[in-house]
Formats: structure tokens, sequence, C-alpha cells
């Protein structure tokens, strides 16, 4: 069974049932999501606001398989996330799913090159192939001049160029995107925006992006507005 490859089994890229996670923190419980149904089809570039603490980010590495729902269901492409195998699960990740998460998640200690061709050295794509990828997303990111750079030697915004290009690097079907321009000028923030919307509708990727810039979110096909861990509002 392979999550994503199956397309036309269901429209959804991804889906979510009744989907609770509760945070135990000493003595008492922290409702980070309450019974959140989301579907988000195939194609679909999808924001999320909301205030800190409203769940985002807890919405996010629950439909990225990183963590587990405390009650409800994650389908991915059609399929229950909570029948697959630790196996199956990392598989997915690592084929279909690009994560660009709230604090950058870069190797320090080797190039920004290496960093975006990881991704691609997991899978086993040969070394020609994923240079060439990594370069041609770099150049992209405005950042070919900073291939042989340690990510610490770069400014906020350049990191976080630095993380979508690995996001991208494998062609993820889902990208997962955690307030990926909180750090950079508005300028950069749109063009980010720009390159993810090309994604969606010229590559039929689905793109989830939380952000607390509304009028980036409004560059999406929906924004979901989540309060208290719970979708208080939709548009689009
Ligand atoms: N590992 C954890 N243990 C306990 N509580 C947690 C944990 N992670 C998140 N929480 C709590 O769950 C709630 C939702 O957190 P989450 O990180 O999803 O918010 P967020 O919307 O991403 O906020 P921000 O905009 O600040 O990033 C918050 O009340 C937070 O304190
Ligand atoms: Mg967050």
């Amino acid at each position: 069974m392979s999550p994503l490859k199956t397309a036309g089994e269901t429209r959804y890229a991804a889906e979510t049932v009744d989907l609770t996670k509760v945070y135990r923190s000493g003595a008492y419980k922290v409702y980070a999501l309450r019974n959140v149904n989301i579907k988000i089809r195939r194609g679909e570039f999808l924001a999320v606001v909301g205030p800190s603490g409203s769940g985002k980010s807890t919405l996010l590495n629950l439909l990225g398989t990183l963590d587990q729902p405390t009650s409800g269901r994650i389908l991915i492409d059609g399929f229950d996330t909570s029948k697959l195998s630790g196996g199956e699960l990392a598989r997915l990740r690592s084929r279909k799913i690009g994560f660009v998460f709230q604090a950058y998640n870069l190797i320090n200690r080797t190039s920004v090159l290496r960093n975006l061709e990881l991704p691609a050295m997991v899978l086993g794509v040969p070394a020609g192939e994923r240079r060439r990828r990594a370069l041609e997303l770099l150049e992209l990111m405005g950042l070919r001049q900073e291939a042989y750079r340690k990510p610490t030697e770069l400014s906020g915004g350049e990191q976080q160029r630095v993380a979508i290009a690995r996001a991208l690097m494998n062609n993820p079907a889902l990208v997962l995107a955690d307030e990926p321009t909180g750090n950079l000028d508005s300028k950069t923030g749109r063009s980010i925006f720009e390159l993810l919307r090309k994604l969606c509708h010229e590559q039929s990727a689905t793109v989830i992006v939380v952000t607390h810039n509304l009028e980036l979110a409004s560059m999406t096909d929906r924004i979901i507005h989540l309060r208290d861990g719970m979708v208080i509002r939709e548009e689009g």
C-alpha cells in the first residue's frame, strides 16, 4: 500500500476526521486540537492562520505523521495513517512530504548544498542528478552564491530559503510549511508564496502553509482560521 501514489481513489490529498490532540503538562491537560475536520484537495494551496497557541504547528505535525493524534484520524490520499506501519510512514514522509519547520532544522556543520542533497541521498538519487536539482533550487531561491557556505554563516531569511529549497528537493506531493516567510522581508515573502502557488497549480502538489501574514494568506486558494484548537472560520 503506497499512499499518495494511487491518485484517483480520492479527491483529497489529506483529510482529518475529528482530529484531537491533548498534551499532558503535569497535572493539567492542554487541548491543542479539538475535533478538527478538514478536507484538503489535491493541488490545493491552503493557508492556516490563528493566534499563537491555537494549534497550527500541532496540526502540521500530525498531518506530516510526525506525531500521533489523541483521537480521530488522518487520511493521506485516502489512506488511514493509523493503519500504516512505522516503515511505511517513514517511506511516506521521505518520498512524498516536504517539511519546512518553524525552526529551520538545517545541519550546521555542513554546506548549504549538502543540506539540500541529503533528502535525495536518503532516496538513493544519483550524485550528479541530486547536485543538479540542488543547484537549480538554490538558483530559484536566489542562493546560488551561498551553496558552499554553512547555514550558520547565513542570515535568518537566507536560512529560511535554504529550508524551503530542501523541502522541495524530492518533488513532494505534499508540502507542509510552518511560517516559511516569518523572517523574510515582504518582497521575498511574496515571491516564496508565488513559488508555492506555482508548485500547486503547475505540478499539482498540495501545499499547506501556516502564516501570520494575512496579505500572504490571501494569495492561497483557501484560508482556515484556528482558535483554541478549533476551526472557527474558512475563507475561499
Ligand atoms: N509538546 C507539547 N507539550 C505540551 N503542550 C504543548 C506541546 N506542544 C504544543 N503544546 C501546546 O499546545 C497548544 C498548541 O500549540 P502549537 O504549537 O500547535 O501552537 P501554534 O498555533 O503553532 O502557535 P505559534 O503561532 O506560537 O507557533 C499550545 O497551548 C501549546 O502550549
Ligand atoms: Mg507554531
